[in-house]
């Protein structure tokens, strides 16, 4: 099994977005189970909404995010995504331990790619490998990409840390789709924040060969 961790000490960021709407492509793709180790209890909020039973989430007890990964691996899942806390240290770094790619998502704004910097060095200093991906993206003007959003991979690549090339955009699709318990992809399976899931997680998949 392999383990994404979503994590950013920034509170907002999308890790609870990204985590649900991707699991169900990696659900898919052999089975999927999110952990949800954040006490505020989000992706289970959604998952009580949901009418489907997968893809699975599972509440973590503090300090417990290592059983429910044993036992997802253990029941054969082929992958599990811990949705984290913005400001639990402790809960952050067992689950970057326990992860073979950490996930960082960032708002294209000075503040949050700031805030990326504190998740990026503990990344680093666990030895964990990481990559930033951009939500809550506005659209460019011409179609191709914001310029703030250009500027938001140049101030990551200088950190250094890693980017998706996939971007995730500020959509409403992906805030309508929480509230209804479904994923982007249920939600409008054609629309752009369907894509762009797609597009993230065979990037995801790709790094956690
Ligand atoms: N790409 C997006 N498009 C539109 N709305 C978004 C997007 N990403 C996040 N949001 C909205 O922004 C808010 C915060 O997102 P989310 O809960 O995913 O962040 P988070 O990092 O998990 O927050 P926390 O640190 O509190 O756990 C939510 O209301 C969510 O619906
Ligand atoms: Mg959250």
């Amino acid at each position: 099994m392999q383990t994404l961790a979503i994590a950013s000490r920034k509170g907002g960021s999308g890790k609870t977005t990204t985590a649900v709407h991707i699991a169900g492509l990696a659900d898919a793709d052999g089975g999927c189970v999110i952990v949800d180790a954040d006490p505020q209890g989000s992706a289970s909020a959604w998952y009580e909404l949901r009418e489907a039973e997968r893809p699975y989430v599972v509440a973590a007890p503090q300090n417990g995010i290592r059983g429910v990964t044993e036992t997802a691996h253990a029941e054969g899942f082929a992958w599990s995504i811990i949705d984290l806390p913005p400001h639990n240290e402790a809960s952050i770094s067992e689950a970057m331990r326990l992860a073979d790619l950490v996930l960082i998502p960032v708002r294209p704004s000075l503040f949050d790619l700031r805030a990326a910097e504190s998740t990026i060095s503990m990344a680093r200093t666990l030895k964990k490998p990481a990559i930033a991906v951009i939500t809550g993206a506005p659209p460019g003007m011409t179609g191709g990409e914001a310029s703030i959003v250009k500027e938001a991979r140049g101030y990551l690549a200088s950190l250094p840390v890693d980017v998706c090339k996939a971007t995730i955009g500020q959509r409403a699709a992906f805030s309508h789709a929480l509230l209804s318990g479904s994923s982007a992809g249920e939600y409008e399976p054609e629309g752009k924040a369907a894509r762009e899931c797609v597009i993230l997680w065979r990037e995801l998949k790709e790094r956690m060969k």
